[in-house]
């Protein structure tokens, strides 16, 4: 679906080729989604479980943004994304903040189909002209989501993505055109669709809009930001990794370390590959990986761990070519520039 049908009048500031940031839970705050938002792109907050907080981030984003509001049809809404990470989230108290905020968009993610469908009909009740995108992973995910929900857009997500992920997932190569196939033989092929994973320049964006995307989603690019509240520490060793396929992993691993995984099971992530995945992937005993852990941190055999080996680092399998601090809106306006010019060269 073109750009104009998907989002002109739905996200109205927003430039072609739609470019966001994902709503990265503890790295993705107001700082980043402003910078987003006002570079032309859709700016997004992470899922916080602290509602008091979340409720403060969007207050300063609604603050810090009044005059680019005040140029939009309606000047209530917020013209940024909120994520929300579904299973084990308290549905009413995130109705009351979508009331009160009004969000652009809201961006689910990481649950079955029917409590979709719960989440998505109340949104439409507590903020209807927010949006609801869905973020999937597979062709029966989407198809089953947008026969139940109708989103206004479905976020694919594919298997090079940073960050939690679902674990029997395909590259955006296969699944995109996958995905706009078997929507169209559904008749419901309306549905803007959004690409994720791997992505992290004009090249990637250009791919994925060649795909059938109408957009694209960026995480692990934007960690290259300033304005992402991550440590400079984690910056660095994104910066500092090279060709992603070796660099990361993906595994439940990242969740099991320090304790019991509340994640599903369908549900795993990609971060930096460190010590501990090696271990898990040589097939050591969890416990014995822990208590290994625990001893090399507070041993004098703690210098032989990198910042990655000591927490999970989330990144994609683009980290190889994010290697360079670089402004979210600089990201912005240089990945879209670069898209539209790779497109115009291949016409
Ligand atoms: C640090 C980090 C945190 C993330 N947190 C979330 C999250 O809270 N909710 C979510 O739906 N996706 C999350 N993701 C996944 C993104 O939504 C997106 O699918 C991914 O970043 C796209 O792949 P890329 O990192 O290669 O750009 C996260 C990704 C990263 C890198």
């Amino acid at each position: 679906m073109s750009f104009y049908n998907a989002f002109k009048k739905s996200l109205p500031w927003v430039q072609s080729p739609l470019i966001a940031n994902a709503p990265m839970s503890g790295a993705a705050f107001n700082e980043l989604a402003i910078a987003v938002s006002r570079a032309g792109g859709l700016g997004q907050i992470g899922f916080l479980d602290d509602m008091h907080e979340l409720s403060n981030e969007l207050q300063v984003a609604r603050d810090k943004l009044q005059d680019l509001m005040s140029t939009l049809p309606d000047p209530q809404i917020l013209p940024i994304g909120v994520g929300v990470i579904v299973f084990g989230s308290p549905k009413d108290a995130w109705m009351t903040l979508f009331r009160t905020h009004k969000p652009a968009v809201v961006w689910l993610s990481f649950a079955g189909t029917s409590e979709l469908r719960q989440w998505t009909e109340a949104i439409r009740q507590a903020s209807p002209k927010s949006q609801v995108w869905v973020q999937l992973g597979s062709v029966k995910a989407a198809l089953d989501v947008a026969q139940a929900c109708h989103p206004d857009a479905l976020v694919l997500q594919g298997s090079d993505a940073g960050g939690h992920g679902h674990q029997d997932g395909a590259s955006i190569v296969s699944l995109i055109p996958e995905v706009t196939d078997t929507l169209l033989q559904h008749e419901i092929g309306d549905i803007p669709l959004v690409a994720a994973g791997g992505i992290v320049d004009g090249r990637g964006t250009a791919a994925a809009l060649a795909l059938g995307a109408s957009g694209v989603v960026m995480g692990t690019r934007f960690l290259s930001a300033p304005e992402t509240r991550i440590p400079q520490i984690y910056r660095d060793a994104v910066f500092k990794a090279s060709d992603g396929g070796q660099a990361t992993a993906r595994s439940r691993v990242f969740d099991e370390i320090w304790g019991p995984n509340f994640w599903p099971a369908t549900y795993d992530g990609r971060c930096l590959r460190n010590k501990v995945y090696n271990r898990y992937a040589s097939g050591m005993d969890i416990n014995k990986i822990r208590s290994w852990l625990v001893s090399e941190m507070n041993g004098p055999g703690s210098k032989s761990l990198d910042v990655q080996d000591m927490g999970s680092l989330w990144a994609g399998t683009g980290v190889g070519m994010v290697n360079t601090m670089q402004k979210a809106g600089d990201i912005v306006r240089t990945v879209r520039d670069d898209a539209m010019k790779r497109i115009g060269s291949l016409a």
